[in-house]
């Protein structure tokens, strides 16, 4: 009797939290997070973040419990892990790598080989192949080892291709020619087996030359038996340019080739100022691009470049647009975030 009195009071208890009726510290737990709901549909909702901005407690509590995949915006790139030839540094990684952990969520790691914010070691003189070779394999491998069994994931190769679908002329590419790619893949494998290698470049979403690049690349791939896993899409979308609408095509036709695919970098910018149009079209793109993951069964997820427009990277580098995540500036959530719910309930 006693203990049934008790059971009772223990299960109204737990209503009176889950109904988010008891102190406000309970009431702002009631509602699922982003995360929450992309589980339900086996998936993931994640951010990336970067280390100046750890400092700031209010967005790193939301960072903390919105997510449940966190992505490096720039600690684990190579300017970052090898600043000199065969010294590195694990220090910014390891910041988000380990605050991440200390959340239970996973991390996306992001990137190995890219033409982009590499050390001018790197970049400021001539390479022979064999000697490009070797350093190619050296960061890589101290690197992947380095994360091994702390990351679900690494961006292997990053922006190979042209907008025409041509490999781009990278140091890698014009030294090694286009076989770095399987030869970067295959590196990392060894140093982690367990990690989901990607291959991730922008304007991608559609069906086109880009995209085609891929497709043609992945199958190739597949096979010689490299060990790829996944097409990383990057998603930077601009209202200007319209909208994706191949996108769930394009997501479907790299799962048939049996890998994975990743929006991984999502914001939707817009030239500014924002106005309550402008905002309502990119919720409508939020909304859409998230529906066209959970549709094809292997896209794995959804990560935001950073979530709030404080810390966005778009106003420095594309100036006079912005806004482009869903939340503002005050870490307040703007009608993209209520899209986003609204595609994953
Ligand atoms: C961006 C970072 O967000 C910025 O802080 C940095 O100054 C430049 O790089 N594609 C990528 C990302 O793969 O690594 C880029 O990140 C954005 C475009």
């Amino acid at each position: 009797m006693r203990k049934n009195r008790l059971r009772l009071v223990g299960v109204l208890a737990a209503v009176l939290v889950a109904t988010g009726i008891g102190s406000p510290a309970q009431a702002s737990h009631k509602q699922p997070t982003l995360a929450d709901l992309a589980e339900r549909h086996g998936r993931y909702f994640g951010s990336a973040t970067d280390n100046p901005e750890l400092t700031d407690t209010a967005y790193k509590a939301l960072l903390g419990s919105e997510f449940d995949m966190i992505t490096p915006g720039n600690g684990m790139k190579w300017y970052a892990t090898e600043p000199q030839q065969g010294v590195f540094d694990w220090t910014n990684g390891d910041e988000i790598v380990d605050l991440a952990r200390s959340k239970h969520q996973r991390v996306r790691a992001h990137t190995l080989v890219w033409h982009s914010q590499l050390p001018s070691w790197l970049t400021g003189r001539e390479w022979t192949a064999g000697e490009l070779r070797a350093v190619l394999k050296k960061h890589i491998q101290t690197e992947v080892r380095h994360y091994r069994g702390k990351v679900y994931s690494w961006d292997v190769v990053n922006e190979a291709f042209n907008e025409d679908g041509t490999y781009r002329e990278t140091l890698w590419y014009k030294t090694l020619g286009p076989g770095y790619i399987a030869d970067a893949l295959r590196w990392a494998h060894q140093a982690d087996p367990h990690a989901k290698l990607y291959v991730n470049d922008y304007n991608i979403e559609a069906v086109g030359p880009k995209s085609d690049a891929y497709y043609a690349l992945a199958k190739e791939l597949k096979a010689q038996r490299v060990p790829l896993d996944g097409i990383g899409l990057q998603a930077h979308l601009a209202l200007q340019y319209g909208y994706p609408t191949t996108l769930e095509d394009n997501l479907r036709r790299f799962s048939r080739l049996g890998l994975d695919t990743a929006l991984t970098e999502v914001d939707v910018r817009m030239i500014l100022p924002a106005t309550d149009e402008k905002l309502a079209q990119q919720a409508d793109w939020y909304r859409d691009l998230t529906e066209a993951c959970l549709a094809v069964r292997r896209c794995v997820g959804v990560t935001v470049w950073d979530y709030t427009d404080k810390y966005s990277w778009i106003p420095a580098f594309f100036p006079g647009e912005g806004a482009a995540l869903p939340w503002d500036e005050q870490l307040l959530p703007k009608p993209a975030y209520f899209a986003i719910r609204d595609a994953l309930k």
